[in-house]
């Protein structure tokens, strides 16, 4: 592997967050847990894994204090990564996060990743190939349904980098930028003379571009396995889906009377009493499951409660509870402190698929 000492890495955590209201009222996107560990942790987990421990965050005034917290949560820092703090006064797109970002990033290379996106097969390969090569930009694509929604690129048969665009009305191809970058220093020089995009804000996609208007060299890798940018409630639900079926089983807690199968992980603390659980699920530590059944690609956040309910597909933040539903909850995102109580006896016929900010009450 080449030395990578000199390499920083560069997650963005700004943004407002707003097509995952009401979760991102109270708490960065980019901490919601899936799987039980919020998505920033897999971005620094992969910068980790590809040798990057110099990572700059780059933080917003509503979320930033937030994002700190989590990072250093009571100085474990179990990464042993060294992290700078950068505030970004104003959500101005990318290449202006990288420009706040300039004097912690001096003359390096370095790795950008957005911390809301999530990948299956980490970024060592991608950083390998930047450090080997001469290159000025490296960056990931994927082909997607909807190119409209991301900035795309083209590119020729040899991996080269021809074009970019930034959301385009009719897309050139249908390879979209996935939030993983890595930089020569040089793109500095290109960002200081770029002008704001149709949306008002500074793209990295016209940095990019930028670059290879002045004769630089920006190469492809095309993602292995999966992506997920993290924007959507649906983004989010098959993130779980994904992580969930790579999981491994581990029971720690106490299971009592009930049917567990499948890769079911239940932590320390956590109780599943008279309940059926169907994996792949997670259940974090002291959550309690009583009288219920469990299906696929859910996860159970910390101290949460599910007496007596019917839950799939769903993830349920910490101290949520759910209890005597007349109806199974599918598709579901609660967030943190949630409370949804059915009572009475009348059955519903269908489903009940929410989307609930911390705090919230639902009696049914
Ligand atoms: C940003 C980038 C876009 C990229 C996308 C990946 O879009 O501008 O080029 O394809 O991230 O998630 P945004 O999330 O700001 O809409």
């Amino acid at each position: 592997m080449p030395d990578t000492s000199h390499i920083k890495g560069l997650i963005l955590c700004g943004g407002r967050g707003t097509r995952l209201r009401p979760l991102t009222y109270t708490r960065a996107k980019q901490l919601i847990p899936i799987a039980n560990k919020p998505a920033l942790f897999y971005v620094v987990e992969d910068l980790v894994q590809a040798g990057i421990r110099d990572i700059g965050v780059v933080i917003s005034p509503e979320t930033g204090s937030e994002v700190k917290e989590a990072l250093s949560a009571g100085g474990t820092n179990p990464w042993n990564a060294r992290f700078s703090f950068i505030l970004q006064e104003e959500p101005l797109g990318l290449a202006h996060a990288v420009k706040t970002a300039r004097p912690y990033l001096e003359d390096s290379p370095f790795v950008m990743y957005l911390g809301d996106n999530l990948l299956s097969g980490g970024i060592a390969p991608l950083v390998e190939d930047f450090l080997r090569s001469d290159l000025h930009a490296l960056v990931l694509l994927t082909p997607v349904e909807d190119p409209t929604r991301f900035g795309v690129a083209v590119v020729d048969r040899r991996g080269r980098v021809t074009r970019l665009v930034e959301k385009p009305r009719e897309p050139p191809s249908n390879l979209a930028l996935v939030g993983v970058y890595v930089f020569h220093p040089v793109v500095h020089e290109v960002i200081e003379d770029l002008r704001p995009s149709r949306r008002g804000e500074y793209e990295i996609t016209d940095a990019i571009q930028g670059l290879l208007d002045r004769g630089c060299r920006v190469r492809a890798h095309t993602v292995r396995g999966w992506w997920k940018d993290t924007g959507r409630p649906e983004d989010l639900l098959d993130a779980n889906r994904l992580l969930l079926s790579h999981q491994t089983g581990r029971i720690t807690g106490e299971v009592v009377d009930s049917e567990v199968t499948g890769e079911v992980v239940i932590e320390e603390k956590a109780k599943v009493l008279r309940s059926v659980v169907r994996g792949p699920v997670h259940v974090a530590a002291g959550a309690v499951i009583e009288d219920s059944y469990v299906g696929p690609y859910t996860s159970v956040g910390r101290n949460a409660l599910i007496r007596s309910s019917n839950v799939e597909y769903s993830i349920i933040l910490d101290e949520s509870e759910v209890s005597d539903l007349p109806c199974r909850l599918d598709a579901a995102l609660l967030g943190q402190g949630v409370v949804v109580r059915g009572g009475g006896n009348r059955p519903f016929r269908h489903s009940l698929r929410l989307v609930l900010g911390d705090r919230s009450v639902v009696s049914l």
